[in-house]
């Protein structure tokens, strides 16, 4: 067998859990889910559909796009469906780099980027954030004529900083024609900041080199169906859907997803219990004296020294948190929101990691 290097000298996935002893009765804060669960309507959507499963789904996953281009004022050619929004990533690297291409990125950003700009044999261009925030203007200084993508997470995975629209509009207006803008909006629908930028406008308007990534896994609760979209210009989105494998959607995401999309009570039970949770835990990590990264998400992100050793001791006490130096975020820790109870006992549990 002859493996690809560019893929055998990838780090192998490994799940936190493989990094300690798994107590019973674990709560899982590293993943940034939905503690409320999937949204009603899918699930009595899928219900009914289960029946059906001995069938294939429909490899356009035509419905879903229709119902995505029409809530979002873009045509169904402007719309790909993607098995998690991380294929997507996927996707792009496949489809727009050659060996020796770069994408530039932040360092300190969703590490998908990273892992399958490698993947492709192309070059990383990571750039520091800055206040743990994307750094836009370092970001567009380090385009080259090598440059084929540049990423940006906003509001940023592990991090929850985000970028306004003032600064993002200077960034696309030094984007050279032959760099394609990939904005990861995983967590928009958090988002409380006025000055968010309008990235779908920016594409009702027909610029040709951005494409913005959303996903069911967040807000919806859909993570273990895998179920991603993504919005861009016609071309691009009908070159991409040659590179996605024929059935890439499962006939229940896609059910579970036209369900979910229309789902309003859900999505907004979802964002208040977010805006509880943040509140709560920036008191609470006040009150023990760590400052908590301004999030704009489901999660929150703070410096607590060795985030190993936390990690590992947090652990130990029933809960998994994301240590984030392996994303370049020295000393941080990444605790994705619970249910309420559920964080309330799991500031027991770090006060008693932290000796406070
Ligand atoms: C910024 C960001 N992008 C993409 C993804 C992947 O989402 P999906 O589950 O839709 O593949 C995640 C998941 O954590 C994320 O945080």
């Amino acid at each position: 067998m002859h493996f690809k290097p560019y893929i055998q000298n990838l780090p192998p996935y490994k799940p936190p859990k493989l990094i300690a002893k798994q107590p019973i009765g674990m709560t899982k804060l590293s993943s940034n889910e939905n503690p409320l669960g999937p949204s009603p309507l899918a699930l009595a959507a899928l219900q009914d559909a289960l029946g059906n499963i001995h069938r294939y789904p429909d490899a356009g996953s035509l419905a879903l796009r229709t119902r995505l281009a029409e809530k979002f004022a873009l045509a169904p050619e402007q719309v790909m469906c993607t098995n998690g929004s991380d294929e997507a990533v996927f996707l792009l690297c496949l489809a727009l780099l050659r060996e020796g291409d770069e994408a530039v990125m932040a360092l300190g950003s969703f590490i998908s980027y990273y892992l399958r700009t490698l993947e492709m044999g192309a070059q990383p261009v990571r750039v520091p954030l800055q206040q743990l925030t994307h750094d836009l203007d370092a970001l567009a200084d380090a385009i080259t004529d090598n440059t084929r993508l540049l990423f940006i997470c906003n509001p940023n995975n592990p991090t929850g900083t985000s970028n306004g629209a003032a600064e993002f509009s200077r960034l696309l207006e030094r984007v050279p024609a032959h760099v394609l803008v990939v904005v990861d909006e995983a967590y928009v629908e958090f988002v409380e900041r006025a000055d968010y930028p309008d990235t779908l406008a920016e594409l009702r308007r027909g610029r040709p080199n951005l494409i913005v990534l959303r996903t069911f896994a967040k807000i919806y609760g859909l993570a273990g169906l895998r179920l991603g979209y993504a919005f861009g210009s016609a071309p691009l989105i009908s070159y991409l859907e040659r590179a996605r494998p024929t059935f890439n959607v499962n006939l229940l995401a896609q059910v579970a997803g036209l369900a979910a999309i229309d789902d309003e009570a859900h999505v907004a039970r979802s964002r208040e219990h977010a805006q509880a949770s943040r509140s709560f835990f920036e008191r609470e990590l006040r009150a023990i004296g760590l400052e908590p990264v301004p999030s704009a998400t489901n999660f929150t992100a703070v410096h607590v020294g060795d985030d190993m050793a936390v990690t590992v001791a947090l652990m130990e006490r029933g809960f998994t948190v994301t240590p984030l130096g392996g994303w370049g975020v020295d000393g941080h820790i990444r605790i994705s929101y619970g249910l309420q109870d559920e964080n309330v006992r799991f500031f027991t549990a770090l006060r008693a990691v932290l000796g406070k």
